[in-house]
């Protein structure tokens, strides 16, 4: 008997939000009034919203079931105990601290570990995790590996850490320069590669070795966990949950925004097996973020997080998640759009050096190119690329490019069905054929740190 081949959407749809539809012109003044930077833009304007999949998933009946269950306690919510039992069966570690979302996790555990003189290697630091480390006076050291940085080669596991680079630093530098080491799985700013767990053990073994901690940045585990049970021999008949039980077994804490896996709007939490830095989290987390057991949260989100957790695992939805992304990535393929090959786990990437090939980093074709599919289509899309990490060397003003012009194409769980996708295709269609006339842009103003988010843009 033949089987259906049609991968469909795990779910039914039981509430919807109406999208507004603008004209072109309507969306050429609401670009001029946001400086070009599609940060600034209300999301009213926006028709299909692909700027992050971060914090802009669809919660499910269950979930939320679980927040009108949520308890408002300020010490000792029995909501808090769910959601530390949800997260120590996943991770098993020890001190399950709650925080209002990933990057108050990596102030606290960078205010602690970091400071001058002191080095954090990384796959690739995330935008928030660079800049917490940096915060801190300490350096952050990106080692992917080098097929990571080429969006033609196709691979497996691009996201990997170059384990050779992180011994030579080792050496170079010191393990007693280096508080710990972190894995960011999936790796976001490369690509949304997913990392091996052969990587992810001889990163640990490598680690341990010097008496350096292992920790992940654990946002995306579960489309991680689920690229190794579809990629990684001896992985396809272990659960999803075994998969990611297994990777957090060889680390010694993690950091986690839960608005990515753990399918929720607000939230994150760092977890830890150091009795001595556990305790200092929670002296850090007391003063900015709230009491241990709710971290800045509502009982609420830790109802909605502890379900979250459990839902992301199933293997009907990760097939779908993975699936539908690989879905859109394929199609622009097949039209001759250069993307990041082969297709991340949340998102796919345009190559803007290669969409743009006219257009220097300097005059920053990914943002270009964002903006063009904005007024093109009502699609809002996030530059990766030196506007994001490009820099100017402090004593020459030399322009620094960053290593890749991507443009994201992030795609929101559980929330946009084939058709909007199709409709984002035919669009990025368009703008490629006549990519031609598209032309740089230039900076106005922007701020010391995290540049992306307030900057303001002309186009040349
Ligand atoms: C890999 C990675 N780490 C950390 C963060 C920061 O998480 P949050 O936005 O919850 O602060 C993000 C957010 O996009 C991320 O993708």
């Amino acid at each position: 008997m033949k089987r259906v081949k049609t991968i469909i959407e795990p779910f039914k749809i039981k509430t919807i939000e109406p999208i507004r539809f603008l004209t072109r012109r309507e969306r050429q003044q609401v670009l001029t009034d946001a400086g070009y930077n599609l940060f600034n833009i209300h999301a009213d304007d926006v028709l299909i919203d692909l700027l992050t999949d971060s914090g802009t998933a669809a919660l499910s009946a269950r979930q939320w079931a679980g927040i009108m269950e949520g308890d408002e306690a300020y010490a000792g919510s029995r909501s808090f105990y769910r959601f530390e039992k949800n997260v120590r069966e996943i991770t098993g570690l020890r001190h399950i601290i709650p925080t209002h979302q990933g990057r108050a996790a990596e102030r606290i555990l960078f205010t602690i570990t970091g400071g001058e003189g002191r080095i954090f290697p990384n796959n690739t630091h995330f935008d928030t995790t660079r800049a917490n480390v940096e915060m801190s006076g300490a350096d952050a050291v990106d080692l992917p590996v080098p097929e990571g940085a080429l969006p033609s080669v196709e691979g497996n596991f691009k996201g990997n850490m170059d384990l050779e680079a992180l011994e030579a630093l080792i050496r170079q530098r010191g393990p007693e320069h280096i508080p710990l080491c972190m894995i960011t799985v999936t790796n976001n700013a490369n690509g949304g590669q997913p990392v091996s767990m052969e990587n992810i053990r001889n990163t640990s073994e490598l680690c341990h070795a010097t008496g350096i901690p292992l920790f992940l940045d654990a946002c995306r585990f579960a489309e991680n966990a689920y690229f190794i049970k579809l990629r990684e021999p001896g992985y396809r008949r272990k659960s999803t949950r075994e998969i990611a039980r297994e990777m957090f077994s060889y680390a010694d804490g993690c950091t986690m925004s839960a608005k990515k896996d753990a399918l929720v709007n607000i939230g994150g939490f760092l977890a830890v097996n150091d009795d001595n830095l556990a305790q200092k989290a929670r002296s850090i987390l007391v003063v900015t973020e709230g009491f241990p057991t709710y971290g800045g949260l509502a009982g609420h989100d830790l109802e909605a997080i502890a379900q979250g957790l459990r839902e992301v695992l199933d293997e009907h939805y990760l097939k779908y998640r993975l699936r539908s992304v690989a879905y859109v990535g394929e199609k622009l393929s097949e039209i001759g759009v250069p993307v990041f090959q082969p297709p991340g786990g949340h998102a796919i990437y345009i190559d803007a050096k290669a969409f743009l090939p006219h257009v220097p980093s300097h005059e920053y074709p990914g943002q270009s190119l964002a903006c063009e599919l904005y007024l093109h289509g009502g699609i809002r899309s996030c530059e990766i690329g030196s506007v994001m990490f490009g820099k100017r060397d402090p004593s020459t003003g030399a322009f620094q490019p960053a290593r890749l012009e991507l443009v994201r194409l992030a795609i929101p769980r559980r929330v946009y069905t084939q058709s909007h996708m199709d409709y984002v295709l035919e669009c990025i269609g368009e703008v490629f054929a006549k990519r031609d006339k598209l032309k740089g842009m230039r900076i106005v103003s922007e701020p010391p740190l995290l540049r992306h988010f307030t900057a303001r843009f002309e186009p040349l």
